[in-house]
């Protein structure tokens, strides 16, 4: 039986029809803990276990985790969490507990690349996140955290401004290439590595997408595909921090963001070569294609 936590999220929606599609042929049970089952997409409802409440709670995953082979692990975005270690670790808290008193034998996380990068101590969200990595492998459990750069579809955010004024901002430099993921590449991994009881140990799997793009590459790919010019605007540290804040968000978010979007012009996303393991297959222009135009269309 396997646990998926966010069902309802991105990747997590994803992963759970996956592991749909392929339930009749692995024989698995799915369970899946959501806050609001009425947001669970019909016919997945009456094809698994719901476990109704917030994967953060003791109470929730010791019910949820009761006889589970394998759990895909999300924590999700908090921006108002008093530290990035609360809003991390201290959600995984009760979890890694019950993998060990529940006995799970696999656990699948998303977190990010950077782990033994000269940034990786001072990355913000993503420091947060490896130290969540740890804190799961430290209960002994088999784990795989999925190492993720950024996510091709951090832009669909930026619809709107990509569709009225064909301009998409971010604080890196123009030029500067990096590895860049489809959200369903991320989804494909970890589904894989939740139907596959074999592999032991703690660890991390790198998806680093087919290529290393910069801003300006994508600034070029996305108006071949939407057939209208798009450019790329380079936005400082400080505006970025003072646009977030300017959403509500709390300050320790912030201040994660900020600092994370400065190690990765510093060189957080590069420490892991791309090979046939560490590559995933979707493009930036499949991505642009697929989703980012029907969005900017609808
Ligand atoms: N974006 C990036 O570039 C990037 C890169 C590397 C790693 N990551 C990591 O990716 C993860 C996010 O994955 P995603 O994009 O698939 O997430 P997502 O689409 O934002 O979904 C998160 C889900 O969590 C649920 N949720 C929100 N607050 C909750 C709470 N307090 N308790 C329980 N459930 C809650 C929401 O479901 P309901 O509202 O239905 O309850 C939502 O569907 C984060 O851990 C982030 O650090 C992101």
């Amino acid at each position: 039986m396997i646990v998926i936590t966010t069902p309802t999220g991105d990747i997590g929606s994803q992963v759970l029809a996956s592991l749909l599609r392929s339930a009749a042929s692995s024989g698995e049970k799915i369970r899946v803990i959501v806050r609001d089952p009425a947001r669970l997409p019909g016919p997945a409802r009456d094809q698994v276990d719901v476990v109704a409440g917030s994967h953060a709670d003791a109470d929730v995953v010791g019910r949820a985790f009761a006889g589970a082979d394998a759990v895909f692990w999300v924590v999700p975005p908090d921006p108002h969490a008093p530290s990035l270690q609360a809003a991390f670790s201290g959600f995984t808290q009760a979890a890694a507990q019950a993998f060990k008193t529940r006995g799970v034998g696999q656990v699948v996380g998303v977190s990010a690349l950077g782990r033994g990068t000269p940034a990786a101590g001072h990355a913000g969200l993503v420091t947060a996140s490896l130290a969540m990595d740890d804190l799961i492998a430290g209960t002994g459990v088999a784990y795989r955290a999925l190492a993720n750069p950024s996510f091709m579809d951090n832009l669909l955010r930026q619809v709107g401004p990509i569709r009225d004024e064909g301009v998409f901002s971010g604080t890196t430099d123009a030029g500067r290439k990096a590895p860049v993921a489809a959200a369903r590449d991320i989804a494909a991994a970890a589904a894989r590595l939740l139907l596959d009881r074999s592999w032991t140990g703690a660890g991390s799997v790198p998806v680093l997408g087919p290529e290393d793009l910069s801003p300006e590459d994508m600034a070029r790919v996305m108006s071949e595909v939407l057939g209208t010019p798009v450019r790329y605007q380079r936005q400082s540290l400080a505006d970025l921090g003072a646009t977030l804040a300017g959403y509500g968000m709390g300050d320790a978010f912030v201040a994660g963001m900020v600092a994370m979007m400065r190690a990765k012009d510093e060189g957080l996303d590069d420490g892991v070569p791309r090979t046939p393991q560490t590559a995933s297959p979707t493009t930036f222009r499949q991505w642009c294609e697929e989703v980012l135009k029907p969005a900017v269309l609808a």
